[in-house]
């Protein structure tokens, strides 16, 4: 099991894999994805996170179902719905038609005891989240964070036998990658774009002239 790329080569080439092969995945690269999970931070250390890996092809399909409506109903119309760049369109798609064929499901969930709100709840859970989309990069498997499922989150709970007081947060399909995918370069709004310097709205440094 290849570990060997650099920290920053995964950050700056990790991006969303969405054409992946149905080759199975070898449990312990998903334990090494669950490894690299768990240890991201969370609010005082409460780790409340638990993933559920899904091989059971009865359990994908179902969870495929579901998040393919919430394509449908999200992404379907394309004049309607939100805007989407034609490449990310047509990958999407693919996902979506695919979902429930990916090798494996991972459900991250964050347990929340009815605690507050979305962001507090999802800064304890999304950073293992990308944890395991790095190590995914690492071991050269494919991944995408997807979210769309949660148009059915009281069915896949009711599916997967979810507690209350669980939420699920993300849906990461995991594969290795098809023939023709590749990772990043990504793109992304450059650096200047988005940095201010000790005020909102201040780009540069004190003491710095604009170039
Ligand atoms: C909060 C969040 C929700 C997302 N939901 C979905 C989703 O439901 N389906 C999907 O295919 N991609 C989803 N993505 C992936 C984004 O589309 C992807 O990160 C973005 O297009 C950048 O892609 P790249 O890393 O390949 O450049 C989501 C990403 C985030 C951060």
């Amino acid at each position: 099991m290849s570990r060997d790329i650099g920290l920053f080569e995964a950050i700056h080439s990790q991006r969303a894999i969405r054409y992946l092969k149905p080759d199975p995945v070898p449990e312990e690269m998903v334990l090494e994805l669950i490894k690299a999970a768990v240890k991201a931070p969370s609010g005082g250390n409460s780790q409340p996170w638990k993933f559920i890996v899904i091989r059971d092809p009865e359990l994908k399909r179902r969870i495929g179902e579901y998040y393919l409506r919430s394509w449908n109903a999200v992404y379907g119309d394309a004049a309607a719905g939100p805007p989407l760049h034609p490449r990310v369109r047509a990958s999407a798609t693919h996902l979506a038609e695919g979902m429930g064929a990916a090798p494996v499901l991972i459900l991250a969930c964050i347990e929340h005891r009815g605690g507050p709100s979305a962001m507090g709840r999802g800064a304890s859970i999304y950073p293992a989240v990308q944890n395991i989309l790095l190590a995914a990069r690492g071991l050269g498997l494919g991944s995408a964070l997807t979210t769309l499922h949660k148009g059915f989150e009281e069915e896949i709970k009711a599916l997967l036998g979810i507690p209350e007081g669980v939420e699920t947060a993300a849906l990461l399909p995991v594969g290795f990658m098809a023939e023709g995918s590749r990772y990043g370069p990504t793109s992304r709004r450059p650096v200047e774009e988005v940095i201010f310097r000790d005020r909102w709205g201040v780009s540069q440094e004190a003491g710095r002239d604009a170039p």
